[in-house]
Order: C-alpha cells, then sequence, then structure tokens
C-alpha cells in the first residue's frame, strides 16, 4: 500500500494523507476497523428518499475499501420547525438502508440547525490484508465505473422543476443503490484500487487515483455510463457550482481531445451525490468482474485504462 501512516502508528493501514475512502486501523493480525462519517443536506424533496440517499452515501466509502458496514452512528442536524413526521422519514429511510447493508443503526446525535443535514458515521470491519486503497492502480489495468454520473445536475435541475419523471427516477434509483453489489463483485474477483465518485466527480477521484498511484489515467468519454437528462441540461448551463470548483481544483492535469463535447466534461466534473465504484483491475481480470456486474442494480462499463505516468494526470478521449 501506498504514503502508509507508518510515523504515527504502525497499526494504522490508511489514513488521511491519500485522500482515501475511510480510515483503517488494524486491530488484530485478522480483523482493520474501517471508519469514515458523511452527511449532507437534502438532495430531494421526499423526506424518506433523502434519508435512504444519505445513507447509502455514507455507507459507500466502507464499500470502497472492500469492507462491510457492520455499525452505524446517526448525525442529525435538525431545527423545530421541520415537521416531526419528516424526521422520522428521515431517520426511517436512513434505517432501512442501513439494514438493508447488514448493518445496526446503535445511535447518534442531534444539533439544532436552520438548514436540515443527515448523514451517517459508519465502522466496517475487514481482514487488513484484503484492504482496498484508492492509490494502487497499476499500468495495464481497466477501469471499471458501476453507477451512471450526471447526478450533481440532474440534482440541480431537480430543485428547478426541470427534470422529467424518468430521469428522476433515474437519478433516484442511482443514489439510493448501495455499492454492496458491486464491492462484492471486485472482492470476489480482486482488484488493485479502488474508490467510489461523489463530490470531487469523476475526474476529480480518478485525479486523486492517478496521482496517489503515479500513473496517468485515459478515459473514453463515451463508454462513461451517464443519466442521458444530464448532458440536455449541463448544455443549457445547469451545472451546481461545485462543478467548476472540481473544475478550477484539477483542470491543470486533466486533458480533453477535441471530439468531447463541452457539456459531457462538464458532467465528468460534476459533484455526484452517492455515485459508483470506480475500480482498476488488471485486464486479465476485466471480462470476469465484468460477468459479476452482470446482474448489477445499476448501469456499469469499463470507462478507460492506466497507462505510465505522463504530463497529464488525465487523458479524456
Ligand atoms: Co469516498
Ligand atoms: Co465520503
Ligand atoms: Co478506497
Amino acid at each position: 500500500m501506498c504514503h502508509l501512516t507508518q510515523d504515527t502508528d504502525e497499526n494504522l493501514l490508511v489514513g488521511i494523507e491519500t485522500s482515501d475512502d475511510a480510515s483503517v486501523y488494524k486491530i488484530t493480525e485478522d480483523i482493520a476497523i474501517v471508519q469514515t462519517l458523511d452527511f449532507f443536506t437534502p438532495v430531494v424533496d421526499d423526506p424518506y428518499v433523502y434519508g435512504q440517499i444519505a445513507a447509502a452515501n455514507s455507507l459507500s466509502d466502507i464499500y470502497a475499501m472492500g469492507a462491510d458496514p457492520r455499525l452505524a452512528l446517526n448525525i442529525t442536524c435538525f431545527s423545530d420547525d421541520i415537521p416531526k413526521e419528516s424526521i422520522k422519514a428521515i431517520l426511517k429511510g436512513g434505517h432501512d438502508k442501513v439494514k438493508e447493508a447488514g448493518a445496526l443503526v446503535v445511535g447518534g446525535h442531534t444539533v439544532d440547525d436552520k438548514e436540515p443535514k443527515f448523514g451517517l458515521s459508519v465502522t466496517g470491519f475487514m481482514h487488513p490484508s484484503d484492504v482496498v486503497t484508492n492509490c494502487n492502480a497499476k499500468v495495464g489495468d481497466v477501469l471499471i465505473l458501476t453507477k451512471p454520473i450526471g447526478l450533481g445536475v440532474i440534482n440541480t435541475g431537480i430543485k428547478s422543476g426541470m427534470v422529467g419523471e424518468k430521469s428522476y427516477n433515474e437519478a433516484v434509483k442511482t443514489m439510493s443503490t448501495l455499492n454492496k453489489f458491486a464491492k462484492d463483485a471486485m472482492m470476489k474477483i480482486g482488484v488493485n484500487s479502488c474508490t467510489d465518485v461523489t463530490g470531487f466527480g469523476l475526474l476529480g477521484h480518478a485525479y486523486e487515483m492517478a496521482v496517489g498511484s503515479k500513473v496517468t489515467i485515459k478515459l473514453k468519454s463515451k463508454s462513461i455510463p451517464i443519466i442521458e437528462e444530464a448532458l440536455s441540461l449541463a448544455k443549457m448551463g445547469i451545472i451546481p457550482g461545485g462543478a467548476y470548483n472540481n473544475m478550477n481544483h484539477i483542470k491543470n492535469f486533466v486533458s480533453f481531445s477535441a471530439e468531447v463535447p463541452q457539456e459531457l466534461a462538464d458532467c465528468m466534473y460534476d459533484p455526484q451525490t452517492s455515485g459508483g465504484l470506480l475500480i482498476s483491475v488488471d485486464k486479465d481480470k476485466a471480462q470476469d468482474l465484468l460477468n459479476e456486474l452482470k446482474d448489477s442494480p445499476t448501469p456499469y462499463a469499463l470507462i478507460g485504462e492506466v497507462v505510465e505516468k505522463e504530463n497529464h494526470s488525465i487523458l479524456v478521449e
């Protein structure tokens, strides 16, 4: 593994240096504890659905390390003017997702806050030698993405009432789906590197993988699964501010070929809520992983490859 923080504690297998999805601490030779925390403001009006999405998103960082979530603590920020039924529905949505993940809600904490927020702190367990970091992609690997992108654009469109029912349902299904199926598939096959695609967008998380792994990542823009309507919305300029933050952060390290349409590039920078796993797997195992993903609840695709480090960390063609 890369950049271990062995200077602070030899049992800390993954710390903060590599911007990985969760921290991993070895307890015994056979057990490592995996910890993460995530919460955010509502992305949809339906409180139950919001609870499901927030929980799926929080659980995702555990899956991205290759671990199984076991314990979850609710983090809630609500003010008195939110109806009790809404709060109940949010917590029920979260609880149902945690249960679906095979984990337990064992407590939580609420802070008074005008802007509602919900999420979880999640603890998982795994074998220390099974840890999948975000910085171990190997030259010759291929990259597989397990959910469509375009979620930030669609969510922005939802807020202004511009999204059709079909895309809304597609986005909700995508965001509320656990990354458990994808995680089980990758752990069965054995992969080199993984992260989940969330706030930094597909390009931001691919960039962290490329830099951490000291490689360049080549993406085939036409192969990337996307919620179709995100492209027309992006073309109209319905793009969340976070996409521009992501772009400004890494644009000097990303090279687009001239054929990539601007709206698709925008969607690649778009922050995702509860996005899919971005998996780097040995080319010889790629077909096995694709076969294993065959019954995936969400669209998935082989979207690129890992090459020797070049000037740019990411090449998009
Ligand atoms: Co993550
Ligand atoms: Co996270
Ligand atoms: Co990871």
